[in-house]
C-alpha cells in the first residue's frame, strides 16, 4: 500500500478548511493506504503558546479528527513530539537545507512581514521539518489544502538533494486532494483571504460552532448587493457561498438557487438560510462527538500512544537508513 501523511497543527480549533482541505481526504484514503495522520504541536511552537493550553489543543485536535470520521484503529494517529526519529532527521536534513531558498518561501515572508518582532530560526527552517515529517515515513501522497502545495515543492527538492548526495532513500511525495485540484476554502468575510485558525471568527465557521454560531455567521456572510445581470460573472463573494453549498447541500437545492441567481430572483437571505441549515446538519454531529471523546483523555492517550508507536517503528528505518548513507554508523 502506498503511504500517506499528514498533519495539523494545535493553533486552535478546527474550521471548514481544515476539513475539506484535509481531514475529508483523510477519512477517504484511511481505507486505500497505509496512512499516519498527526498533530504537528512542534510546529506549533514558533508562536510560544502558553504552556498549559498545549494538551487541551493536542487532544482536541486529535478528538476532531476522530469526530469527523477517522478510525484510529485504521490509521497511525500520533503527535509529533511522541517520534524523536523526525527532530533527528530534521537535524540531519537542515544540513542540505539553504537559508536563501528559505528565505524566499512566502509563508515566511508572510510571518516577517506579519510578526516581526518574532522572527525565530523555527519559523525560517519550518519547511525543512515539515518535509521530514513526509519523508521520514516515506510517503508518497499528502493530503493538504492549497495553502500547503509550495511546501511539497520543497519537500521534493529536499528528498531528491538528499538522494542525489548519498543515495536513493526518499519518494517523492506529491500534494493530493481527491477531485482534480487543491481546495482553499474561503473566508466568509469576501475579502478574498482563506479561512484560517487566528482569522475573525466571524468569518471563519469552526467544527465546534454551535448551530446558532452557525446560523449567524452564515446570515452575516459577505454577498454583493447588486444581484445577476445577464451574462455578468457571479461576485466572488456569492461564489463563495455556492461553493460552501456544494460541500453541504443537496444538488437538488443547488440547481434551484443556481436557477434563480440566473433568473435574477434569488434572494440572499434565502441561501444564507438554507446553506445555515445544511450547515448545522453537517457539523452539529461532528461537534458532539468531538466534545464527548475530549472529556475521554484515556481514550485518547491510548490512541496517541498506539499511533506513536506504529509511526516510530516505521521512522525508525529511515532515520537508520539516512544515517547509514551519510555515514554515521560507526559501530558494527
Ligand atoms: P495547518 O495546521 O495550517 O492546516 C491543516 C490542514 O488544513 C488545510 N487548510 C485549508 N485547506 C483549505 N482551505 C483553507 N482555508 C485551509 N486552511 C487550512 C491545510 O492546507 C492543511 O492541510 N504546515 C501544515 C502542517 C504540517 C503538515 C506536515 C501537513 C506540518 N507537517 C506534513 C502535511 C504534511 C500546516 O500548518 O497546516
Amino acid at each position: 500500500k502506498e503511504i500517506v501523511v499528514s498533519g495539523i497543527r494545535p493553533t486552535g480549533y478546527l474550521h471548514l478548511g481544515n476539513y475539506f482541505g484535509a481531514i475529508r481526504n483523510y477519512i477517504r484514503m484511511q481505507e486505500d493506504f497505509d496512512c499516519y495522520f498527526f498533530v504537528a504541536d512542534w510546529h506549533s511552537l514558533t508562536t510560544h503558546p502558553d504552556p498549559k493550553d498545549l494538551k487541551g489543543n493536542v487532544m482536541r485536535v486529535l478528538a476532531e479528527n476522530i469526530a469527523s470520521g477517522l478510525d484510529p484503529e485504521k490509521v497511525a494517529l500520533y503527535v509529533q513530539s511522541d517520534v524523536p526519529e523526525i527532530a533527528e532527521l530534521y537535524l540531519l536534513m537542515n544540513m542540505l537545507a539553504y537559508v536563501g531558498e528559505l528565505e524566499r518561501v512566502p509563508t515566511f515572508k508572510d510571518k516577517v512581514r506579519l510578526q516581526p518582532d518574532n522572527v525565530n530560526a523555527g519559523l525560517l527552517t519550518y519547511p525543512v521539518l515539515m518535509s521530514v515529517d513526509i519523508l521520514i515515513q516515506r510517503a508518497v501522497k499528502v493530503p493538504v489544502g492549497k495553502d500547503q502545495g509550495q511546501h511539497l515543492e520543497m519537500a521534493r527538492n529536499f528528498a531528491q538533494r538528499f538522494n542525489q548526495r548519498y543515495g536513493d532513500l526518499f519518494p517523492e511525495p506529491q500534494a493530493f486532494n481527491y477531485g482534480d485540484s487543491l481546495v482553499r476554502i474561503p473566508s466568509l468575510d469576501g475579502k478574498g483571504g482563506k479561512m484560517s485558525k487566528s482569522e475573525n471568527e466571524m468569518a471563519t465557521l469552526y467544527l465546534a460552532d454551535t448551530d446558532e454560531q452557525i446560523r449567524k455567521k452564515l446570515s452575516k456572510a459577505k454577498t454583493d448587493s447588486s444581484s445577476g445581470e445577464e451574462g455578468a460573472p457571479m461576485p466572488e463573494s456569492v461564489q463563495n457561498l455556492f461553493d460552501l453549498m456544494k460541500l453541504v447541500s443537496t444538488p437538488e437545492s443547488i440547481a434551484t438557487f443556481d436557477a434563480a441567481y440566473h433568473a435574477g430572483t434569488l434572494r440572499y437571505s434565502d441561501l444564507k438560510g438554507q446553506l445555515g441549515e445544511d450547515m448545522v446538519k453537517f457539523i452539529a454531529p461532528i461537534r458532539e462527538k468531538a466534545a464527548a471523546l475530549q472529556q475521554d483523555t484515556q481514550y485518547l492517550e491510548k490512541v496517541m500512544k498506539a499511533g506513536a508507536e506504529k509511526a516510530r517503528a516505521n521512522a525508525a528505518q529511515t532515520l537508520h537508513q539516512a544515517k547509514k548513507l551519510i555515514g554515521l554508523n560507526y559501530y558494527q
